[in-house]
C-alpha cells in the first residue's frame, strides 16, 4: 500500500519511517504547506513525493492518509480524505465539536472507508495492563478511575504552536484542554470500554505571564489552562480525568474494582496484599535517535523518548521495526502496525471511529460544563460499532489476556 501523510510537523516523524519500514508499505507519500519542513522531511525520510497541498495528495494513488495537521483541525480533513476514497489515520483528537464527531461517523458509514484514531495511551504500559487486568475480570466491578494528562506549556509546547501557526501561535495556543481529552479520558475507556454518561468540571482561569490563556485573544474563546472533570460512567463507576497545561510534575493511572485496584505500579488485592509492578510497567529507553538535536529545537524533551516495556508485545510487530524509534510509552510501533493492518485487512480497528467518539464527546461537554461554573452535564454516546462489523484488535488475537498470572493471582 502506499500511505499518504498530511502535516510534517514533529509528531509524523517518528511514524514515517515505521510505515516506510513495514513490510507491507511500499511508499510514504507527504503534503506539507511550509517548503522548510517539506523539504526537510523527504531529506531526512528519502521521502521521492511530495505536495504542498492536500488536494494534489488526495489526487494521487494514496490508498489511505494519515492526518497530522494542528490540533483543532483534524475532523474536517478526514472527512474529505474518506470522501476522495481514502481510509484514516487521525492524530488525536478527533474532533473539537459533537458536530463534527456526527460527520465523522455518518461519512465513516456513507463512504465505507476505514478511520483509525491514534491515540497513544491506548498502547502505554498502565493501559495495557489494565485493559487486560480488566478483561479477566481481575478488577471485579469496576468502582473510580483516575487519568491525567499534565503536560505544562513551557515542557516542550511553545515552539510546536509557533512553528506551525506563525505570528499568531498565541491565538492558537490557548487550545481548550478538555478539547483534547483523549489521554485522560481516553485512557479510562481504554481500559473499561465504559461510555461516559455525565460530567461535571472546573476550569482554572489562567494568570500566566505569558498571556496565552486570554479569552480576548484566543482563536477558542479561552482562559482556561487547567480542567478537571468528574464523569459517571455506564455502570455507575465514577472517573476523574484532569487536562492540565499549567501545573508540575505529572500523575499515574489510578483504577479501582470491588476485587483489585491498580494504583499506578501497585496491584492491590481485596485481601490486602500487594504486588508491584514496576519491573512489568517500566519503560527501558532505547539508543537516542540521529536528529535528536533537531528534535529537541522543535520542542522534544527528554521524555518524549519512548522505549520498550515488559508488558508490550513485540512478538505481533514486524521484525523490522527492530531498533527504530519509538515514542509515547512504546506505542507508535503498535499503532503504526494496527493502521497498516487495518488497510491490508480492510478491517474496522479497535481505535475506530465510535471509540474516537467515546474518547472525545465527554471532553467536549466537559468544556461546556466547566464554562457554566461546573453544571452536571449528560454526555450523548454514539454507541459502539455497529454490530455487524468485524472489528480487528491484534491485542486480543494474541489470546495473551492473562498477563503475568503469578502476580495478578487473587
Ligand atoms: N501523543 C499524541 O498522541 C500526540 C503527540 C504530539 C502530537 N499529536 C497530534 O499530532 C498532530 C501533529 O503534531 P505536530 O506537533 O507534528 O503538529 P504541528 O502543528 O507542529 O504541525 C502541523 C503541520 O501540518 C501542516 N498543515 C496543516 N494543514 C495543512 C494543509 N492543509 N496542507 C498541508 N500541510 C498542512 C502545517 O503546516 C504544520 O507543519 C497534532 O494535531 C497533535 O494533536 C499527538
Amino acid at each position: 500500500m502506499k500511505i499518504g501523510i498530511l502535516g510534517a510537523g514533529p509528531f509524523p516523524n517518528h511514524f514515517i519511517p515505521l510505515f516506510q519500514a513495514h513490510p507491507l508499505v511500499e511508499e510514504v507519500v507527504i503534503a506539507e504547506r511550509m517548503a522548510e519542513r517539506r523539504d526537510a522531511a523527504c531529506k531526512k525520510h528519502g521521502i521521492k513525493r511530495a505536495f504542498d497541498n492536500f488536494d494534489d495528495l488526495l489526487a494521487s494513488d494514496v490508498d489511505a492518509i494519515g492526518v497530522y495537521t494542528q490540533r483543532w483541525t483534524h475532523a474536517p480533513w478526514a472527512i474529505k480524505a474518506m470522501r476522495a476514497g481514502k481510509h484514516v489515520f487521525s492524530a488525536v483528537p478527533a474532533a473539537i465539536s459533537l458536530e463534527e464527531l456526527e460527520e465523522l461517523i455518518d461519512t465513516v458509514k456513507e463512504t465505507g472507508q476505514l478511520y483509525m484514531l491514534g491515540e497513544t495511551t491506548w498502547y502505554e504500559a498502565p493501559t495495557i495492563l489494565a485493559r487486560k487486568l480488566n478483561r479477566i475480570g481481575a478488577f471485579g466491578d469496576l468502582v473510580y478511575g483516575e487519568a491525567n494528562y499534565c503536560h505544562d506549556m513551557e515542557h516542550g509546547f511553545y515552539p510546536p504552536y509557533q512553528i506551525a501557526n506563525g505570528d499568531e501561535w498565541k491565538q492558537f495556543a490557548s487550545f481548550p484542554p478538555m478539547l483534547y481529552p483523549t489521554h485522560s479520558v481516553g485512557q479510562i475507556v481504554g481500559v473499561t470500554g465504559q461510555p461516559m454518561q455525565k460530567v461535571s468540571c472546573f476550569g482554572q482561569t489562567d494568570n500566566h505571564e505569558d498571556a496565552i490563556f486570554d479569552s480576548e485573544l484566543s482563536y477558542f474563546d479561552n482562559a482556561f489552562s487547567n480542567e478537571t472533570g468528574l464523569f459517571q460512567a455506564s455502570g455507575g463507576a465514577s472517573y476523574r480525568a484532569n487536562e492540565f497545561r499549567r501545573v508540575s510534575g505529572v500523575a499515574p493511572l489510578i483504577v479501582q474494582g470491588t476485587k483489585g485496584a491498580l494504583i499506578d505500579r501497585l496491584w492491590m488485592r481485596h485481601d490486602r496484599t500487594n504486588c508491584d509492578f514496576t519491573e512489568q510497567l517500566i519503560i527501558k529507553p532505547q539508543a537516542l535517535p540521529e536528529d535528536w538535536a533537531e528534535q529537541k529545537a522543535q520542542g522534544a524533551q527528554d521524555d518524549f523518548l519512548g522505549g520498550v516495556s515488559a508488558t508490550h508485545d513485540f512478538e505481533r510487530l514486524p521484525p523490522t521495526f527492530n531498533g527504530l524509534s519509538n515514542g509515547h510509552g512504546g506505542s507508535h510501533h503498535f499503532l503504526a502496525d494496527d493502521f497498516v493492518h487495518m488497510v491490508s485487512r480492510e478491517q474496522t480497528p479497535v481505535l475506530n471511529v465510535w471509540t474516537a467518539a467515546r474518547m472525545c464527546a465527554p471532553g467536549i461537554i466537559a468544556h461546556q460544563s466547566a464554562l457554566k461554573g461546573g453544571e452536571l452535564m449528560s454526555i450523548p454516546d454514539f454507541g459502539p460499532a455497529p454490530a455487524d462489523l468485524t472489528i480487528m484488535d491484534i491485542e486480543q488475537e494474541a489470546g495473551k489476556d492473562v498477563i503475568f498470572p503469578d502476580l495478578v493471582a487473587v
